[in-house]
C-alpha cells in the first residue's frame, strides 16, 4: 500500500503599505483557518528562513542608499527563493496552510513601481528565484496613506527602516501598483482597512471563504 496522499495547503500572502494592522489580522485569520481544522504555518518576507533572515538585515539596515534598485531586487528575489524552497513548498506538500506577511506583490509594487523595474523583469527574477511560484489568494490591505503612515510612525517611534523611509510619492506608487494588480488578476483583493479590527478580519474571511471549501 502506498502513502497516503495528502491534500496540498493553500497559499495566503498578505501585502498592504506600512500601518494597516497587518500583524493583528493574519493572526485572526490564522486562527480562523485554524479553527476550519487546518494546520496554519504564518511566515514573512523579506525572511522566514536562516538565509532569507540574513538578507533581510542586510535590506533592511544600513543607508538609505545602501542598494540601487536592481541590486535590492535581486536581494529579495534571493531571499524568497530560499524561503521558497526550504519553507513555503515543503509546509504546502505537508497540507499545512501557509499565511505569509507580503511575497513577490511587495516586490513588484515596490521595487518595480516604486523604483523603477519593470513588472517584466521583477517576475523574471521570480521565475529564476522560485519557479514563478504564485499564491491561491492574495490580500491587500488599504488604508488612507496619511493615516497609515501616522500608525506606522507610532509603531516604529519614528524611527523607519530604509524601505519605510522613503517620500510619499514613494508609498502612494506602491499603493498604485497594489489596485492595479487587484484590477487584473483576480488572485488579489482589495480589503479596507479601516474601521474595528474585527470588521476588517471579517472582510478578509469573505475574501478567502471559497478556499475552505472542500475542492
Ligand atoms: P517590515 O518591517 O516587515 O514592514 P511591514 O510591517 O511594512 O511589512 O519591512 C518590510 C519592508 O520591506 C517593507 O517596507 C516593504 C519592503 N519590501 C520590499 O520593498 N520588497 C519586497 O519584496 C518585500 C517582501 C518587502
Amino acid at each position: 500500500m502506498g502513502a497516503p496522499v495528502t491534500a496540498r495547503g493553500r497559499f495566503i500572502s498578505i501585502e498592504g503599505g506600512e500601518g494597516v494592522g497587518k500583524s493583528t489580522q493574519i493572526a485572526a485569520l490564522a486562527a480562523f483557518i485554524t479553527q476550519h481544522g487546518f494546520e496554519v504555518l504564518l511566515t514573512r518576507e523579506p525572511g522566514g528562513t536562516e538565509g532569507a533572515e540574513t538578507i533581510r538585515q542586510l535590506l533592511l539596515g544600513g543607508s538609505a542608499e545602501r542598494w540601487m534598485p536592481r541590486a535590492e531586487a535581486l536581494l529579495f528575489a534571493a531571499a524568497r527563493s530560499d524561503h521558497v524552497d526550504r519553507l513555503i513548498e515543503p509546509a504546502l506538500a505537508s497540507g499545512k496552510w501557509v499565511i505569509s506577511d507580503r511575497f513577490i506583490d511587495s516586490s513588484r509594487a515596490y521595487q518595480g513601481a516604486g523604483s523603477g523595474l519593470s513588472d517584466a523583469d521583477i517576475m523574471t527574477l521570480h521565475q529564476i528565484g522560485s519557479h514563478g511560484m504564485l499564491p491561491d489568494r492574495t490580500l491587500v490591505l488599504r488604508l488612507d496613506t496619511k493615516e497609515a503612515a501616522n500608525r506606522a510612525a507610532a509603531r516604529d517611534q519614528n524611527q523607519p527602516d530604509r524601505i519605510q523611509g522613503r517620500t510619499e510619492t514613494f508609498h502612494s506608487d506602491v499603493d498604485i501598483a497594489f489596485v492595479s494588480f487587484a484590477e487584473c488578476e483576480p488572485r488579489v483583493r482589495l480589503v479596507d482597512a479601516s474601521g474595528a479590527a474585527d470588521e476588517v478580519t471579517a472582510r478578509l474571511l469573505t475574501e478567502i471563504s471559497d478556499l475552505l471549501e472542500p475542492a
